[in-house]
């Protein structure tokens, strides 16, 4: 997806800069083309040459070093990159930018550029919390900056506060929502994710394999795509995609009043994807105890259907457009067609979960898609990054 695009990365002085080792060959691994550029302090944390090694290029480390036989100029490196990174941002760096004070490789390459321009702080909670920080970066926000905020957690300095830099997945994220076009500007998406849980008592329940991970896909390939992206998700250990904003939800029923209250909400053209494997059936009772181990071969569990979420919000909602997603193990396109008109679909997003490299869990899927026409639309194995980018190409 990203084969060929540039990026940049800054990296200054914090204890966080393992974050930069990690982050670069993640890029990599997406096939961005990496370089990197380096204060003079960050280059006392780690050497250059692990840089070099790790992006396959040579580092720019010196204002001077332009005029030597290196061939690397900071405006030739600025026209280079298709954006800029800086990652870990220190206080000291964010306030020469937002300055334009261009005395370091860092802060030269980020003045000569007028590509779109991240930044991951990370510091300590006082300095991150000191006017002079929370000012350059309200002016650097105006400036179009993006900023992948910071997370309360364990510091170098022995506490515990905000200043912790972001995930690098997190970062990644946000890398990438740059290289996108905005086509879904005016939407607002709903998407569901995930397996629902219905308790049986307090530490038995029904769910399924669903882990949430198309989803999260969609989820953040909406916002990436422009659109103000909601994700409400079954539980899930899986980190929310840079921009998205998550409603965590466990029942069937939790999960209906919340689309209820986001499409209440949204002013704009609102899409809801259904993506979540929503348990079909929740025990008739819920028991307050621990139900103990009885003395028969036998135990009854009676079973209630859950509401038809997507039929309830059609009819409560006709406006809304409606993808629906099927996880089938037999008649698949037959099962599929059925729920296009039961529950007033655009269109269903097929998996087939027998199969063990793709569906439930695995990070590829390969999905058959039939619009309410009858149409017929294959997208063959990708990742399910992908999968979720072709999918919102037909809103
Ligand atoms: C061990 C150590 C850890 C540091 N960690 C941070 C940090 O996480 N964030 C920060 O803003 N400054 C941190 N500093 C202070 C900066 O390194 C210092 O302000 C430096 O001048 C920043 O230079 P640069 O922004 O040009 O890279 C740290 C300093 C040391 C010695």
């Amino acid at each position: 997806m990203f084969e060929g695009k540039k990026i940049l990365i800054g990296v200054s002085a914090s204890v966080a800069i393992y974050k930069a080792c990690e982050l670069i060959r993640s890029l990599r691994k997406e096939n961005f083309e990496v370089k990197v550029a380096m204060t003079k302090e960050a280059q006392g944390f780690i050497s250059s040459i692990l840089f070099e090694s790790l992006s396959s290029n040579k580092v720019y480390t010196d204002v001077m070093q332009e005029n030597s036989f290196l061939g690397i100029s900071h405006i030739e490196l600025a026209n280079w990159a298709d954006a800029i990174a800086i990652v870990p941002a220190t206080a000291n760096i964010i306030a020469k930018i937002a300055y334009g004070i261009a005395d370091c490789p860092v802060s030269l390459a980020t003045l000569a550029s007028d590509k779109p321009k991240i930044i991951a702080p990370a510091m300590n909670t006082k300095m991150y919390e000191n006017t002079a920080t929370q000012e350059n970066i309200a002016l650097l926000k105006k400036r179009g900056f993006i900023f992948v905020e910071p997370t309360v957690g364990e510091l170098a300095c022995n506490s515990v506060g905000r200043g912790h830099i972001a995930s690098v997945e997190e970062i990644k994220d946000c890398i990438e929502s740059v290289f996108f076009e905005k086509s879904l500007k005016g939407k607002t998406i709903i998407t569901t994710a995930s397996a629902t849980r219905e308790e049986i008592d307090p530490v038995r329940f029904i769910s399924n394999y669903s882990s949430g991970k198309m989803g999260f896909a969609l989820a953040q390939m909406a916002f990436n795509m422009g659109a103000e992206s909601i994700l409400i998700s079954g539980p899930s250990n899986l980190e929310t995609p840079f921009g998205v904003n998550r409603i965590n939800v466990k029942t069937a029923l939790e999960m209906l009043n919340a689309l209820d209250t986001q499409i209440q909400k949204s002013k704009q053209d609102t899409y809801v994807i259904m993506a979540a494997a929503v348990s079909d059936f929740k025990p008739k009772q819920t028991s307050n105890y621990k139900i103990k181990r009885q003395n028969k071969d036998t135990f009854i569990l009676e079973l209630v259907q859950n509401p038809d979420i997507s039929k309830t919000l059609k009819e409560k909602y006709p406006h809304i457009k409606l993808i629906g997603f099927a996880a089938e193990t037999n008649d698949l396109i037959e099962n599929a067609k059925a729920k296009i008109d039961k529950k007033g679909l655009e269109f269903i997003v097929l998996n087939d979960v027998s199969r063990k490299d793709i569906g439930f869990g695995s990070l590829n899927n390969e999905v058959t898609i039939i619009f309410k026409d009858g149409k017929i639309e294959h997208l063959p194995f990708m990742t399910k990054k992908e999968i979720a980018y072709n999918i919102l190409k037909l809103l």
